[in-house]
């Protein structure tokens, strides 16, 4: 049995939440995800999460008296769960300085363009598809990058290309890449785990 404890935070559909899932199912990662956190209580993510018995914790500043209360909590729940790494899929909202400083080269985050490019505040999702498509890239992909302070500006680990093409949409696209994303999710936390 492993002992290995990841948590994953995610506020979408979840599937890159999905796969990492199915993953350890598999026992292709060395590890079990043992708490999901949200800031969107409805979101398709979550109802995943208790369909499987992953605990579930929604955090929003907007439930606390002050910022501080809310960093507060983040820290004392993740405290509790003890994750070996905190996976963001597809989690928009801002992780707090003080839990980034707490969690160094633990925390990764999975953007779906070639970063630096349409990375940072603002970029995310389809909005980044819209602009390669708008531009004529002629190739995207994902990359997994280490969470510091600055948006998508943390240490690049892994990247994926994918090829663009002169009839995509952002719905074509996007899911070009997120089948990438899911593939190299996997790959990028077994290899960690199995390094430290
Ligand atoms: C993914 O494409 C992920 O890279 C992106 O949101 C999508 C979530 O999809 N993340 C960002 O844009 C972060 N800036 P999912 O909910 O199906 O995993």
């Amino acid at each position: 049995m492993t002992s290995k404890r990841l948590t994953v935070f995610a506020s979408g559909t979840g599937s890159n939440f999905i796969a990492l899932h199915q993953s350890v199912q598999k026992g292709i990662i060395p590890a079990k995800i043992t708490a999901f956190i949200t800031d969107k209580p409805g979101c398709s993510a979550r109802s995943y999460a208790k369909e499987h018995d992953i605990t579930d914790y929604v955090l929003r500043p907007l439930d606390f008296d002050s910022y501080d209360a809310y960093v507060q909590k983040l820290l004392t729940v993740l405290e509790q769960e003890s994750p070996d790494l905190i996976l963001l899929a597809g989690y928009l909202k801002k992780i707090p300085d003080e839990v980034i400083r707490r969690y160094p080269k633990r925390i990764l985050n999975i953007h779906p363009s070639l970063l630096p490019r349409y990375g940072g505040k603002g970029w995310y999702g389809h909005k980044v598809h819209h602009a390669v498509i708008e531009n004529g890239d002629q190739e995207s992909g994902c990359t997994i990058h280490f969470v510091t302070e600055v948006y998508d500006d943390g240490p690049i680990i892994a990247q994926r290309k994918v090829p663009v093409f002169p009839d995509d949409h952002p719905d074509t696209l996007a899911k070009r890449v997120l089948k990438e994303e899911h593939t190299l999710y996997t790959e990028v936390v077994k290899r960690l785990l199995e390094q430290d």
